[in-house]
């Protein structure tokens, strides 16, 4: 005879065993649901990791909150100088235990070479595989463009907040000399992704023979090409720059060149969001005179932004920037 407990109302008949492991069933079912609804966010890691990965991967698309220096930034460096009792009269550097100017410091290592070294050439060969300039060591440089160098840092802050910079960004610059302002973007960027076009050997070997290696940012892999003849195709294709600079560059160069360059690099400029920027002045355009100067930029698919200025946080100078954008496809 059948064990029943039950019966349906249609008087099917559930043995009891079966009755038995149901509920058992839907007992550790309840169990598992509420014990994985009460559990904290944190320890469940399939919706929520998911989700902030989202936010994370977002996060990473969006600019930087800030890169120049804030108020507080400012305020704190006061704060620091202040409560560590430092004082200096202006222009008057007090000197160090050793002063020497970079023409002694450079004699200095062509006399003595460095305080301990290696004597024998063979001794001598093995110990770097990378030797740097006396020239280079002693940062002659850092004064060739008559600015202080500390202003690259300037430029830097104000194109790369003006363009909406992230690391993801390409970046070319025309004519980046000593890295002046190059190495600020080197650091910042992806690498590989800043390139620049440059003329001149000395400044180039400033830039790959010390100011890479001494700023430990040879891993960016920055791409720089010898050249003044505005052939961006050598830089490669298949991408587009978000911002494309030419710091203190334009006003050196004869305009036809000027004009043969922005023709060469307008398709590599992201249409709408990727912008020029000129510093100085804008004389190759306005030289044409007012009209003619709109029409040629308009032919190129060019269009002009506006002027701003950008104050130095180091010293009272200000640059002046014009902005540029493509505005066809
Ligand atoms: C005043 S320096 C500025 C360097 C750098 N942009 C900075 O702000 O520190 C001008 C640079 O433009 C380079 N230059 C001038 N004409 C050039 C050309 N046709 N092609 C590439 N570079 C050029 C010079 O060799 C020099 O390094």
């Amino acid at each position: 005879m059948a064990l029943s407990s039950s019966s349906s109302p249609k008087g099917i008949v559930i043995p009891v065993p079966v009755l038995v492991l149901s509920a058992a069933g839907a007992a550790i079912f309840l169990f598992f649901l509420l014990s994985s609804l009460s559990s904290s966010p944190t320890s469940c890691s399939c919706p929520t990791t998911t989700a902030s990965t989202a936010v994370v991967q977002a996060s990473r698309q969006q600019p930087q909150e800030r890169i120049s220096a804030s108020e507080d930034d400012i305020d704190w460096v006061k704060t620091q100088i202040e409560v560590n009792g430092l004082h200096m009269q202006d222009n008057v550097l007090r000197k160090g235990i050793n002063p020497r100017t970079r023409a002694q410091q450079l004699q200095d290592l062509i006399q003595y070479k460095g305080i301990s070294h290696y004597e024998q050439e063979e001794e001598a060969k093995n110990h770097t595989a990378f030797p740097c300039p006396g020239e280079l060591l002693v940062e002659q440089h850092h004064s060739n463009y008559g600015e202080p160098w500390a202003g690259g840092r300037d430029v830097f802050e104000f194109l790369a907040e003006s363009s909406h910079l992230i690391p993801e960004s390409r970046v070319l610059e025309i004519g980046c000399g000593t890295l002046r302002v190059g190495l600020h973007f080197i650091r910042y960027l992806n690498p590989e992704h800043f390139h620049c076009l440059e003329r001149d050997e000395l400044s180039l070997m400033a830039a790959f023979r010390y100011e890479l290696p001494a700023q430990g940012l040879l891993y960016k892999r920055p791409l720089i090409l010898k050249g003044e003849d505005m052939e961006f195709v050598r830089f490669g294709s298949g991408f587009m720059y978000d911002l494309v600079y030419a710091s203190a560059v334009f006003l050196h160069m004869p305009d036809k060149l000027v004009w043969v360059g922005l023709e060469r690099l307008v398709g590599r400029l992201k249409p709408l969001d990727g912008r020029l920027f000129v510093s100085h002045n804008v004389k190759f355009c306005s030289r044409l005179g007012g009209d003619e100067c709109s029409k040629r930029l308009k032919s190129l698919g060019l269009e002009y932004m506006g002027k701003h200025t950008h104050d130095s946080l180091l010293f009272n100078h200000y640059e002046i920037w014009f902005e540029f954008r493509r505005f066809t496809m």
